[in-house]
C-alpha cells in the first residue's frame, strides 16, 4: 500500500477511535491524537475573565480588559468612577480610587466586525480576590533554575499566546529568587539582606523592580514567594524575624501577590497547635494590609489544621488544601483524583470558600512540566484527565494558575486553558464553589450554582471504561425543563425535563450548564 494511503487510513482510525472513546462529536479537530473541543475564538469581540474586581482605597489600580476578537480592538468603559481612566487602545484601566463603594461600569470592546458589551463591577473596599486568581507560576516547569529572563519571557508569552485575552493576569515567581546560604552555584550566593534588613534577590534577578515594571507594562501583575521560617522549602533565605522588612521590599519592588509557604516554620511552631498554624499568616497579612499597594495572600501549608475553616480569618485570599499535586511527576494522575476529588468531596470544603478567599488545590499541571530529573516533558495526564483537571478546578472555584511551560504551549494545552465558557464557571461572580451531589460506582455528578440562576454540572467518570453518567434533576435540586449546554464544545444540547445522560470516557468529564426554560 502506498505510504500516503497508510497514513490517511491510520489518521482515520485514530479519529474514529477518539470519537468513540471521547465524545459524540466526530468533527472536532484532533491534534497529536488529542481531541480539541474548545472552539477557536471568533473574529467579533468577546469580553472574558472576571466580571468583578476588588481594590482598596488609594491603591494603584491596574486591570487590562480581557477580550478576544480580531485586533485592533477599541476599549471603552462607561461610568468609570473618578480616579480611573481606560486607555482605548490597550484596554488598560489605571489610576486609583479614593472613595469606597461598588461601581457598576459597562465595558465595551469594538472592532471592525462588531461590538461586545458587559457589566464590570469595581468594588473599592477591604476585600481583594473577588474571584479566583488566574495566572502562571514558575514552579512546576522551572523549579530551582528560574531567572529574570524566564519571568519576562513568561509575561511575553501570556500576551502572545492570547491567554491575557481570556482573563489570565498574574505572572508569579515561586521559590529560588533569594540567596541560598551555602550554595555552590555562584549565582545564588551573596548578601542575604541589605543594611536595613530587607531581603535581597540573588544574581539571577538583578533588577526586581525593572522586572515587575515590565510585567505591569503589559497589563499583567506580578507575584512572589517566601516562607515564614528561616529558609524556604528549597533552602533559600525566607522571612522569619524579617517579615516587616521583607513585605516592605515586596511592595517597593512592585509585587501584587505573595505565596507564603510553611517550610522551616516547623522549627518555630508546632503544626499540631492551631494557634501556631495561624500565627505566621496573621502576622504577614497584618503587614500586607499596611502597604500602599494591594498584595494578594496565598497560604501554602498543605491543608494543615483544616485551613479552609480559618484561612480567610487569618487574612488569606486562598489556601492550599493539600500537598503538592505534582510532588511526584508520575503520580500527578493519582494526586488529581486524591487531592482533587477526594479532598473536595469530603468535609464540605465548598462551604468555607467564596469572594475574597478560595480553596487552592494547586496549579494546573498540563503542557510541558519538569519531571524533576532535569527534563521538561509533557504532562503524564491523559487528554481525558486533563479535561477532568480543568473542569474540576473551575467547578470548585479554584485559582486557575497554569504551571507548565507557557513559552511552549501546544494547541491542545492552550485550548484547555482558554475555553471562555469553562472560565466563566470558575470566575462566576457569585463565588459559590461547587460540590458533589451524587456518586454511583466510579461516576460522580457535581454542581456549581451560578449568579444568573443557572447551574454548572460536571459528569465525571473515574473508572477505566467509557460509561453513561446521568444527572438527575432531583439530585441537582432542579424542577422543570432545563436548557442544557455542553461547555467544552460550546454547543446547546436541547431542553430536558428531569435528567440528562451523556457517555463519558474513562477518567473523563462532560461539563454542562443548565438554565431553566421560562
Ligand atoms: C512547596 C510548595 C510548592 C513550591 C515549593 C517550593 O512547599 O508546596 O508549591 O512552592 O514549596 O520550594
Amino acid at each position: 500500500m502506498n505510504k500516503r494511503i497508510v497514513s490517511a487510513l491510520s489518521s482515520a482510525i485514530l479519529i474514529a477511535f477518539f470519537s468513540i472513546s471521547c465524545s459524540t462529536a466526530p468533527e472536532k479537530p484532533v491534534v497529536d491524537g488529542k481531541i480539541i473541543l474548545t472552539p477557536k475564538p471568533g473574529p467579533s469581540p468577546r469580553i472574558n475573565g472576571t466580571r468583578v474586581f476588588g481594590v482598596r482605597p488609594g491603591s494603584p489600580f491596574l486591570f487590562k480588559i480581557p477580550a478576544t476578537g480580531t485586533k485592533p480592538i477599541n476599549y471603552e468603559v462607561v461610568n468609570l468612577p473618578e480616579g480611573l481612566s481606560c486607555d482605548p487602545a490597550t484596554g488598560m484601566i489605571t489610576g486609583s480610587l479614593v472613595k469606597p463603594g461598588e461601581y457598576r461600569t459597562t465595558i465595551r470592546a469594538t472592532n471592525s466586525i462588531g461590538r461586545a458589551e458587559r457589566e464590570f463591577r469595581i468594588v473599592c473596599g477591604d476585600e481583594l480576590a473577588l474571584t479566583p486568581h488566574m495566572g502562571w507560576n514558575s514552579w512546576y516547569v522551572w523549579e530551582n533554575h528560574v531567572t529574570d529572563s524566564i519571568m519576562r519571557a513568561a509575561a511575553d508569552a501570556m500576551v502572545s499566546s492570547g491567554m491575557i485575552d481570556h482573563g489570565y493576569m498574574y505572572i508569579n515567581i515561586d521559590d529560588c529568587w533569594s540567596v541560598k546560604p551555602g550554595a555552590k552555584d555562584s549565582s545564588l550566593i551573596g548578601e542575604a539582606r541589605n543594611s536595613a534588613g530587607m531581603v535581597n534577590s540573588n544574581k539571577r534577578f538583578p533588577d526586581m523592580k525593572g522586572m515587575t515594571d515590565y510585567i505591569h507594562s503589559l497589563g499583567l501583575k506580578a507575584g512572589i514567594y517566601t516562607s515564614p521560617g528561616e529558609l524556604t522549602c528549597a533552602g533559600h533565605v525566607a522571612a522569619y524575624k524579617f517579615e516587616e522588612q521583607d513585605v516592605a521590599r515586596f511592595a517597593e519592588w512592585g509585587y501584587d501577590f505573595l505565596k507564603y509557604d510553611w517550610c522551616s516554620y516547623s522549627k518555630v511552631g508546632n503544626k499540631d497547635v492551631l494557634e501556631d498554624l495561624q500565627r505566621p499568616y496573621l502576622l504577614i497579612s497584618s503587614i500586607l494590609k499596611k502597604q500602599k499597594r494591594d498584595i494578594i495572600l496565598n497560604l501554602c501549608q498543605y491543608g494543615m489544621g483544616d485551613v479552609w475553616k480559618w484561612g480567610k480569618q487569618v487574612g488569606g485570599n486562598s489556601w492550599r488544601t493539600a500537598g503538592d499535586l505534582g510532588g511526584s511527576f508520575e503520580g500527578i494522575g493519582t494526586a488529581l483524583f486524591r487531592d482533587g476529588f477526594d479532598v473536595y468531596s469530603r468535609d464540605s470544603l465548598h462551604l468555607y470558600a467564596g469572594p475574597g478567599g478560595w480553596n487552592d488545590p494547586d496549579y494546573l499541571l498540563i503542557g510541558y512540566l519538569s519531571n524533576w530529573k532535569g527534563q521538561t516533558v509533557p504532562t503524564p495526564l491523559t487528554p481525558n484527565e486533563q479535561y477532568t483537571h480543568v473542569s474540576l478546578w473551575s467547578l470548585v472555584a479554584a485559582p486557575l494558575i497554569f504551571s507548565g511551560d507557557i513559552t511552549r504551549l501546544d494547541e491542545f494545552t492552550l485550548s484547555l486553558l482558554t475555553n471562555d465558557e469553562i472560565i466563566d464557571v470558575d470566575q462566576d461572580p457569585l463565588g459559590k464553589p461547587g460540590y458533589r451531589v451524587s456518586k454511583t460506582g466510579d461516576t460522580e455528578v457535581w454542581i456549581r450554582i451560578l449568579e444568573d440562576g443557572s447551574k454548572a454540572v460536571g459528569l465525571f467518570n473515574r473508572g477505566e471504561k467509557e460509561t453513561e453518567v446521568t444527572a438527575l434533576w432531583d439530585d441537582l435540586g432542579l424542577t422543570g425543563k432545563q436548557k442544557v449546554r455542553d461547555l467544552w464544545r460550546q454547543e446547546d444540547q436541547g431542553n430536558y425535563s428531569d435528567r440528562y445522560t451523556a457517555s463519558v470516557p474513562e477518567h473523563g468529564v462532560v461539563m454542562l450548564r443548565l438554565w431553566p426554560v421560562n
